[in-house]
């Protein structure tokens, strides 16, 4: 692997709800030099809030970054009845896989707090990643105003512009778990690049991925194969999908690999009427509205190169703590 020249690292924060496709973002992150990951904030979403805290202290023991900070978030959406994902991700969050129960704890501080803290201690200097639904910055937004300003960029796997919903015939999983959360947030006037389902649909991580992966006798391989047995299966029962989309590692990789993507800068906004359309995202491509853009999102993919970066990174790391533990 070419060892890529770093400046200094991207200072990020990610928030999320762990969640297989979250887990493999994670290690991603851990994987890549060009990222220094500040913390986790964890919210409601694929499963509950305290599933997702105790499986993102477990992934971070397997990766052996238990000095990463873990705060505790939102457990229900703003305004919608909780909604959350155990067909996809299974009852524990992680499909089949099994971590040990985690010796660290968590923050005590609440992960609204914790962002804006980590934000506001240092201006403009930290990119956040939102990979699931976006009830704790929106409440962080509302308790501190100075918050948007103070965010140096903001990338956001959610959303369907072209694409067919995957948790309505229309709508996007994360925007439609909570649409008014996506609705402050879309309209906060961050830097803002949307990840969709128009672009992670094409990342289909494979079983040759996971063969590849498997060659380094590591827990991390070990862990990524039962997790996504399970993702798998749900890809294959429900969508004829051979293999499982990997929808939150794409939208990590932009903060470091940006040209994986192709983007347009559009006016998107979330439907929070309440009908048929509840969290679907829309995009004016004409400006019909008149109204100015407020996102830069990606439509176009180069999926292989994404794929390859993706096993060659977790490969990397998995090497690397195989020789850690040996010593
Ligand atoms: O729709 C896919 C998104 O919803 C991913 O972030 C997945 O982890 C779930 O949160
Ligand atoms: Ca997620």
């Amino acid at each position: 692997m070419t060892e890529t020249k770093i400046s200094s690292p991207k200072r990020i924060l990610i928030d999320t709800d762990p969640g297989i496709d979250d887990s493999a973002a994670i290690l991603l992150a851990l994987a890549s030099p060009e990222l220094q990951v500040e913390g986790l904030s964890i919210v409601h979403g694929n499963c509950s809030v305290d599933q997702g805290v105790r499986n993102a202290l477990a992934v971070l023991e397997l990766a052996q970054a238990t000095e990463i900070a873990v705060a505790r978030g939102c457990e229900l959406p703003l305004v919608q009845p909780s909604l959350l994902a155990p067909e996809t991700h299974g009852q524990t969050g992680l499909g089949y896989a099994q971590l040990p129960p985690p010796r660290t704890k968590p923050l005590a501080q609440h992960a609204c707090d914790f962002l804006i803290d980590r934000i506001l201690s240092a201006p403009g200097e930290i990119t956040i990643v939102a990979i699931g639904p976006l009830t704790n910055l929106a409440l962080a937004l509302r308790k501190e105003p100075r918050l948007a300003a103070a965010i140096k960029e903001l990338f956001i796997m959610g959303g369907a512009i072209r694409h067919e919903g995957n948790t309505t015939p229309l709508a996007e999983f994360n925007t439609y778990v909570d649409p008014h959360a996506t609705h402050i947030v879309f309209h906060s006037g961050i830097p803002t690049t949307l990840v969709p389902l128009d672009v992670t649909y094409q990342c289909i991580l494979t079983e040759a991925h996971l063969q590849e992966l498997e060659k380094i006798p590591s827990p991390i391989p070990a862990f990524l194969r039962q997790a996504t047995r399970f993702y798998m299966e749900f890809h294959d029962r429900y969508q004829a999908i051979r293999g499982c989309v990997i929808n939150d590692p794409l939208a990590l990789a932009l903060t470091f690999q940006p040209d994986l993507c192709d983007y347009e800068t559009l006016y998107v906004d979330v439907d929070i009427s309440g009908g048929v359309c509840m969290g679907k995202t829309f995009a004016d491509f004409y400006r019909i509205s008149g109204k100015p853009a407020n996102l830069r999102v990606a439509l176009g993919v180069r999926a292989e190169a994404f794929l390859d970066l993706f096993v060659q990174r977790i490969a990397a790391l998995s090497q690397k703590l195989l020789s850690k533990e040996v010593k």
